[in-house]
């Protein structure tokens, strides 16, 4: 296990906030959900499925005959726009807001559930003349804008898979998930506002489209006014062609199955993987845990998630969830301190809003800009935080608690993945008894156990790794284009068990506390991020003969790359220049996101016999501790020269 130490703090917390009595009565779901989900899980589903509205009714819960590979809802279609707007509208819900943009430079858009259909139905009329059909992939890079979700819901109503790229992404990320799912059309925006200032986008598209020969058409919404190269035939405005289009669009239902996007996420090795999510059970899953995990009240809530529409969090609960169950949500561009550190609880103020969900970096980044800064605005109007993307440390969630959450409200915790597609692990506001750090108990309908390396689950007070013992709705299909990476990384460390690559703790109690990764997959401001990636992508530049990435604990980050760099004798040996050199490297390969924090230039690596880099020593050495065992190294000098060239700064 990566973290032996917090093992030790986690057992040692008592503190416990139950709901207040006036929460608990008036919430959506109470502990009889639990039962019920156990007695009969797929009956369970079935009627949470019934939350849609489905076009042919489905005849069959769950078909598991071709286990890993599953089918809920199995011969029921339905459009999952529509199901997001159109059905809003005909009952009698249109004039409600489904957004209140806040663009970072200050300009607000309110969009209506009737605003958001039309718009949805143009951007599908001008899909299907750039030859859009079912099936076929688009690719979204795009900012923190309303056309984002409309460009994603134009796919949707189509049936064209949309792949949405974090807009922190490179040109070259950007190609290679482009060519990963073949997409014939992007879309895109001139650029975005990002701290203060204009962060150009299109160019990044115009570099990435040189190596994708099979992308006819780009779609680019005009947002930052900043100068643009054009390529006529290829190019066409949103503004020109969204805005005149029709906005009557008949829809067609589709197959529960049938694949709605794939989200490129980082696994173990090389190549980002596109996890494939689908219709029926994939919008079941965010439409339920959204109403059951935050409470909602789609009469009255306001609820935020500020999280990055590119990453799966935007996607189930910026998007589907909220859209699906009418939902008035904000929408904001931003980073949390442009143009000051207060931005966020002005916008809380603003719009009243009753939900936030954000990530435990966000948390910790405020706490460390002091809470003096929030004393400023009221948050009265909040009824319920929630917290996702990383392990949330107790600290932080007490200051949550107190200094947003002013101590009345509840907080939630939740665990989920790109691959598990909504919620699966988290306090039930109105039921649980939560704990600081602890996302406490699978929800209802899932079914969640910690089991040692045999498989064999442990005993409260001990940690495993955390398995899914049941499908579930919203579960990944497959890796897109490659099944059998998709059984071999999930479903093959414990046959027939989904295996999510964390590692957990079941308390004295039974409760769950997340403990990150067992994996080589790092976890940075609640982004994933590949070690191996990040590797390749050092090695990729000719001064670097080799290179090891570990994720070391960050008080800010949760965890920060630091990579041990040996160079090629022609590079000499090192210096900041080369340093700097090759942080630019990666953040050209991938983004700035994986830009190491710190990178050590040193002589040798530490390998065992078999060739394998022992991370885990590397990560003693990135914090600070005295390095552990090191009697499986070939070499059991090396970590000695390693420790002696950094502390002589070699
Ligand atoms: C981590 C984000 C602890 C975990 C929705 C998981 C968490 C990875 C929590 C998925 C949490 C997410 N507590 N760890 N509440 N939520 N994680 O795919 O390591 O970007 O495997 O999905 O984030 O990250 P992903």
């Amino acid at each position: 296990m990566q973290h032996p130490a917090a093992f030790e703090n986690l057992s040692r917390e008592d503190r416990r906030f139950a709901p207040t009595e006036e929460f608990a009565e008036a919430a959506n779901v109470t502990a009889a959900a639990y039962a019920e989900a156990s007695a009969d899980n797929l009956a369970f589903w079935a009627k949470q499925a019934e939350r849609l509205t489905w076009a042919e009714p489905f005849t069959q819960t769950l078909d598991w005959s071709t286990a890993p590979f599953a089918k809920w809802f199995v011969g029921g279609t339905l459009n999952v726009a529509v199901n997001c707007l159109d059905r809003h509208v005909a009952a009698g819900l249109g004039d409600r807001v489904a957004y209140y943009f806040e663009g970072e430079p200050g300009d607000t858009r309110v969009i209506t559930y009737s605003q958001l259909t039309d718009s949805v139905c143009q951007a599908a009329n001008v899909l299907t003349s750039l030859g859009v059909k079912a099936g076929d992939r688009v690719a979204i890079y795009m900012p923190m804008i309303p056309e984002t979700v409309i460009a994603m819901l134009a796919c949707a109503r189509l049936g064209a898979i949309h792949t949405v790229v974090f807009g922190g992404f490179s040109a070259d990320a950007l190609k290679t998930r482009i060519l990963d799912c073949d997409a014939t059309v992007v879309i895109t925006a001139d650029g975005g506002f990002r701290k203060g200032s204009v962060s150009p986008m299109k160019p990044t598209v115009d570099a990435a489209l040189l190596g994708c020969p099979a992308v006819r058409s780009v779609l680019v919404v005009n947002r930052a006014g900043n100068d643009v190269d054009w390529m006529p035939g290829r190019d066409v405005w949103w503004h020109e062609s969204v805005e005149a289009a029709s906005p009557v669009h008949a829809a067609e239902a589709f197959d529960s199955e049938h694949p709605l996007y794939v989200m490129y996420t980082s696994g173990t090795t090389g190549n980002p993987k596109g996890i494939l999510h689908t219709s029926g059970g994939y919008l079941t899953g965010c439409s339920f845990t959204q109403w059951e995990v935050f409470d909602l009240k789609p009469e009255t809530d306001v609820y935020w998630t500020a999280a990055d529409i590119g990453w799966v969090t935007g996607h189930s609960y910026i998007v589907y969830g909220p859209l699906s169950n009418a939902t008035t949500s904000v929408l904001y561009e931003g980073t949390p301190d442009s143009p000051h550190q207060g931005r966020w609880w002005e916008i809380v103020d603003k719009y009243q809003v009753t939900t936030l969900y954000c990530a435990p970096t966000a948390i910790r980044a405020f706490m460390k800009w002091g809470h003096e800064t929030l004393a400023n605005y009221s948050l009265e109007s909040l009824r319920l935080i929630g917290s996702v993307g990383e392990p949330i440390n107790p600290e932080a969630y007490m200051w949550y608690r107190e200094h947003v959450g002013h101590n009345r409200v509840p907080v939630v915790d939740t665990w989920w993945q790109t691959e598990t597609g909504s919620i699966m692990i988290s306090p039930l506001p109105g039921v649980t008894h939560g704990k600081p750090g602890a996302a406490m108990k699978a929800l209802p309908g899932i079914v969640a156990d910690v089991v040692d390396d045999d498989g064999v689950s442990v005993p409260n007070g001990t940690g495993g790794y955390l398995v899914i013992t049941e499908p579930w709705p919203s579960m990944l299909r497959t890796i897109w284009g490659d099944d059998q990476r998709y059984v071999e990384t999930y479903w093959s460390k414990f046959p027939g068990t989904y295996f999510a690559g964390d590692g957990a703790k079941r308390d004295d109690d039974g409760d769950i506390w997340l403990l990150g990764r067992v994996d080589d997959v790092m976890n940075v401001s609640g982004h994933r991020l590949s070690t191996t990636e990040i590797e390749s992508a050092l090695v990729s530049n000719p001064k670097v003969a080799e290179a090891a990435v570990v994720g070391a604990a960050d008080a800010l980050t949760g965890q920060a790359v630091v990579a041990f760099v040996i160079l090629r004798s022609e590079a000499g040996d090192g210096g900041p220049h080369v340093v700097h050199e090759l942080r630019m490297h990666v953040a050209n390969q991938i983004g700035k996101i994986a830009q190491p924090r710190q990178i050590m230039i040193v002589a040798e690596l530490p390998k065992t016999r078999s060739g394998k880099i022992m991370r885990r020593l590397l990560r003693d050495v990135a914090e600070n501790r005295p390095v552990g065992d090191v009697t499986t190294l070939a070499d059991t000098s090396v970590m000695t020269t390693i420790a002696a060239g950094i502390s002589t700064g070699m």
